[in-house]
């Protein structure tokens, strides 16, 4: 096997510089299985990050790994030229466990980004507009569309877009200047948030506005919770307007959230799309758009393809790992383990300067580092992945301001996994705050 140094300048080589790396001597994962992973020296870690809110139901999961051969050893790939039973399958199962009402369709791709860019599509020629509202700090995917509702300009490499945006501010305590005014009184937050968009649509669009997009909660830009109550109001401002909203959960669908299913179920808000990619394939390279009937059938001219949009491996390999996610009820599972692992952080948190908001629900949970300066110290949450992998536990990180450490492990994880993980994260803090106190 190559070692990682040798790797790396062959990478250097051949694969662009803006390929994000984590850590200062970059790893190769060559192996997986249930919440653990070995990189290419041997080494095991646990795995708390799930190649990026993915791995959903654990890694060489034996059901799905048997469903992906045997399809293999049929057909890899026959285009949607040809109908694909497992696709279909899939599509019956996905509207049956959807939180929207009424006819459905489901269309398959390749990606979170194309699910989205579809989306983007649909609601575009469905309304006849090329305007959509997006949120500060969302961010929808790395397509040239989907960059153009991503707000977090360090993911937005070029300001063109094809779509007319709007931003509306994010309904969170560290980004809404409206949070003081009504700290104790989240109603009043969501309404005065909602409000806004509303001022956003009469001011800043040309009142015909095509989508709302908005992910229940902020994957990249650090889990950051959207209140639920916010939704809620968002909706009828939407509904006034005849805006269709878009859920983006390629983050936070199939039980990632604990207590719901999919993360716009805790707002009680019907979208009228959902997108989702990451947890669906488990790792496999499918996304899908589900929603609307009339919205998703309304494009002209009636005719698309997608070449790889639910292939036979990936449509079969996600077929079983939902089935799995329900059959193992991992939502349960998430929802459990994911309450007792932020108790534990909070404790972590509790009276420590170095920690800011710890936050998410679920599986998917965050923790902010500060400097002793009482800033965001996006350099400490370095340090802080670093000192985690020293100790065989990886995670990730995100945030406007690249300080949020953020964790999200198979939904299988066992509380014996979280508490190894949480004793590795109280060490982990403890290094960087001393580092930063020799600094
Ligand atoms: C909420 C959300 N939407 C869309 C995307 C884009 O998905 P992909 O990287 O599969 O294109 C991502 C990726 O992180 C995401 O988090």
């Amino acid at each position: 096997m190559t070692n990682p140094e040798e790797l790396l300048q062959r990478q250097r080589e051949v694969l662009p510089d803006w390929i994000a790396l984590y850590y200062e001597r970059p790893m190769e994962l060559v192996r997986g299985e249930g919440f653990k992973v070995w990189d290419s020296e041997g080494n095991e870690y646990l795995d708390f990050f799930g190649g990026i809110v993915t791995t959903i139901s654990g890694h060489a999961v034996p059901e799905i790994v048997e469903a992906v051969r045997e399809q293999a050893g049929k057909i890899f790939h026959s285009s949607t030229l040809y109908m694909i039973e497992s696709q279909v399958k899939l599509a019956e199962k996905l509207v049956s466990l959807s939180p929207i009402s009424g006819d459905q369709k489901v269309f398959f791709v390749g990606s979170g980004s194309e699910a989205n860019e579809a989306a983007l599509l649909f609601a575009t020629q469905y309304r006849n507009s090329s305007e959509i509202i997006a949120l500060r700090g969302s961010y929808h995917g790395g397509s040239f569309g989907t960059m153009g509702i991503t707000g977090q300009s360090s993911w937005r490499p070029t300001p063109r877009s094809a779509i007319d945006v709007s931003y509306a501010m994010t309904p969170h305590r560290s980004y809404s200047p409206l949070y003081e005014r009504f700290e104790g009184d989240p109603e009043g937050f969501a309404r005065a948030c909602a409000d806004d968009v509303r001022r956003l649509i009469e001011t800043a669009t040309t009142g015909r506005v095509a989508a709302f997009i908005a992910e229940p909660i902020q994957g990249v830009g650090g889990f950051i919770e959207i209140p639920p109550a916010y939704f809620g109001r968002v909706k009828e401002v939407l509904d006034e307007y005849d805006v269709l909203f878009i859920s983006d959960e390629v983050q936070t669908a199939f039980g990632r959230t604990g207590a719901n299913f999919w993360g716009i179920e805790a707002s009680g808000v019907e979208p009228d799309m959902i997108t989702m990619a990451k947890g669906l394939g488990n790792g496999l390279a499918i996304g899908a758009v589900m929603g609307r009937a009339d919205v998703i059938d309304s494009i002209s001219p009636k005719l698309h393809i997608s070449t790889f949009g639910g292939n036979p491996i990936s449509a079969a390999g996600a077929l079983a790992n939902i089935e799995y996610v329900l059959k193992n009820d991992l939502q349960h599972n998430a929802d459990e383990v994911g309450s007792y692992l932020k108790e534990r952080l909070q404790k972590m948190a509790e009276g420590n300067p170095l920690v800011g908001e710890v936050r998410g629900r679920g599986l998917m949970l965050a923790v902010e580092i500060f400097g002793p300066d009482g800033e965001p110290d996006p350099q400490g949450a370095v340090r802080f992945l670093q000192a985690c992998r020293e100790r065989g536990v990886l995670v990730g990180k995100g945030g406007i301001k690249a300080n949020a450490i953020r964790i999200s492990p198979p939904l299988t994880i066992t509380r014996e996994a979280a508490d190894e993980a949480a004793d590795a994260f109280e060490e982990a803090l403890a290094e960087v705050g001393a580092s930063a106190r020799v600094g």
